[in-house]
């Protein structure tokens, strides 16, 4: 008997304090940094973002997420055997996140780990859940992508302070006779460090280096759009499926014209891509199961939809999912 992984249940979690474009703009105008409405919606297609609190942690809110996930799949915290959270602003350099969000769910003993590759978190860690369930190392996994982002953002660059929230997506993957995820297709190619990175490290008792992100826009966008066509067909062609057998396409919520290049590069209209970058902003590891959750939520996607995940990011790291829901 052959054994694969399903998604029965998705959960999420924004921090209350929801920033329109309009609240960003007179906060920033505060400080001298000019930015409008018009330039964000129109470059980005974003409208608002929330961000955590000064006390709220990564496991905060990837807490409130996988107890989402939990009550979705009918489980309990005590029948999970497995955690992996995605993550670029863990609680601390250690432990992982993820060992301190077992603790707050009130188990332990299960493996409990982070998994680092910033935006494309959510479906490298997919992925490695999906491969220890397949090997009978798990049967009940909680895979979350929970991030602060707010913490790392340089509030004087108005290039990239605009573009990114807070927030935190999970789903519980369990082992089953059918599939589920159908393929999984990952990369990485380091020489591209310095387009998208936070430099800064913690040496001596002290941040040596700058501890804010740093992006060049451009190079990030195009290396994305020529990226993301080239996983989704590594995926297809592993599952020996069509462009058309997607239902929907769940990219990174990055900026609303890289999704509508790669829904055009895959033939899909825009109404089967699952859009949240407007309400949230860009949330890194956690954007692709914030917009699931949204999209399962709504009734939008439907058990035995085939669903396309799609991740990018700093690295430079890519990849994708594809799975039957
Ligand atoms: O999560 C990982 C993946 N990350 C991404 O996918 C991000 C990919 N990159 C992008 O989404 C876009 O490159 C950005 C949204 C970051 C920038 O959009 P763009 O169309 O590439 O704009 P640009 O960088 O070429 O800037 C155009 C102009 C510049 O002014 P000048 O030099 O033409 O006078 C910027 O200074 O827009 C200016 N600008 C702004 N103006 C108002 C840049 N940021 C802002 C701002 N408000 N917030």
């Amino acid at each position: 008997m052959n054994r694969y992984s399903r998604i029965t249940g998705t959960g999420s979690y924004l921090p209350p304090r929801r920033l329109t474009n309009a609240d960003l703009a007179a906060e920033l105008a505060a400080k001298g940094v000019e930015t409008s409405d018009e330039w964000i919606v129109e470059r980005t297609g974003i409208r608002a973002r929330h961000f955590a609190a000064p006390d709220v942690s990564s496991s905060d809110l990837g807490l409130q997420a996988a107890r989402n996930a939990l009550q979705a799949a009918g489980l309990q915290a005590s029948d999970i055997d497995l955690i992996i959270v995605a993550t670029s602003t863990p609680d601390m350099v250690f432990p992982s996140t993820a060992t301190i969000l077992q603790h707050k769910l009130g188990i332990a003993g299960c493996p409990a780990f982070d998994v680092q590759a910033v935006c494309s978190g959510f479906v490298y860690a997919l992925t490695v859940a999906d491969s220890l369930i397949k090997t009978g190392t798990a049967s009940k996994a909680l895979v979350i992508g929970a991030e602060v982002f707010s913490r790392i953002l340089d509030f004087s660059d108005r290039t990239t302070c605009v573009l990114f929230g807070d927030g935190a997506g999970a789903v519980v993957l369990e082992a089953s006779e059918t599939p589920g995820i159908l393929a999984t297709d990952l990369h990485a190619d380091g020489k591209h460090a310095s387009i998208l990175c936070v430099p800064g490290t913690v040496s001596g008792g002290k941040v040596l280096g700058d501890p804010l992100l740093k992006m060049d826009g451009q190079a990030v966008f195009k290396l994305a759009v020529g990226v993301l066509e080239d996983s989704a067909r590594a995926t297809l062609a592993k599952a020996g499926l069509q462009d058309a057998d997607i239902d929907w396409l769940i990219p990174h919520q990055a900026n609303i014209r890289i999704m509508q290049s790669t829904a055009k590069k895959l033939k899909l209209p825009l109404s089967k891509v699952v859009v949240t970058v407007d309400q949230h902003g860009n949330t890194s590891a956690a954007s692709i199961p914030l917009a699931m959750d949204a999209a399962v939520r709504a009734g939008q996607i439907r058990k035995g939809d085939t669903l396309m995940l799609e991740g990018v990011g700093g690295g430079f790291t890519w990849g994708a999912v594809l799975l039957k829901y």
